[in-house]
């Protein structure tokens, strides 16, 4: 049977695309191998791991779960989208300088996970860090060094620091 094919336009990392995609492909392979952007982590596949996060219309979604077709019309951010002008973001910062990244692999669904929260509350609480994570599972070492590094970066955040 023939597969059914659509143009996709999106708002991807502030840009306008638009793709002929299959509507059975998966955002997370969209974005991996239709786009090229690797930085979005295949996990688990199963909708079990978070490090396949992405915002859509700044909500965390996991991307192993939603097809493309569901993000047509919509503004999607991957963990490309941080940073600008060779500056880090304050989360990327915060990961970096407060030794968030423990393994790298989890790291960009984390991030892009904390960059929702964020943007709804730019000043959580500890308990509000760990429930905003709370889909998101680190298998080596554990979330201390995780939940620091986003209250840091909240306050580079507050400190004009773009999140
Ligand atoms: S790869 Fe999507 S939740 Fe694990
Ligand atoms: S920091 Fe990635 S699995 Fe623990």
């Amino acid at each position: 049977m023939a597969r059914m094919v659509r143009i996709l336009k999106l708002t991807l990392n502030g840009r306008v695309r638009n793709d002929a995609t299959p509507d059975n492909l998966l955002l997370l392979d969209y974005l991996r191998e239709t786009v090229g952007l690797t930085g979005t982590k295949t996990g688990c596949d199963g909708g079990e791991c978070g490090a396949c996060t992405v915002l859509i219309d700044d909500q965390p979604r996991l991307s192993c779960l939603t097809l493309a077709a569901q993000v047509d019309g919509c503004r999607v951010d991957t963990i490309e989208s941080l940073g600008s002008d060779g500056r880090l973001s304050a989360l990327q910062r915060g990961f970096h300088e407060k030794l968030g990244s423990q393994c790298g692999y989890c790291t960009p669904g984390f991030i892009m996970a904390s960059a929702g929260l964020l943007r709804r509350n730019p000043r959580p609480t500890d308990d509000e860090i760990r429930d905003a994570l709370g889909s998101n599972i680190c298998r080596c070492t554990g979330y201390v060094k995780i939940v620091e590094a986003v209250k840091y970066a909240a306050d580079l955040h507050a400190a004009g620091v773009a999140p």
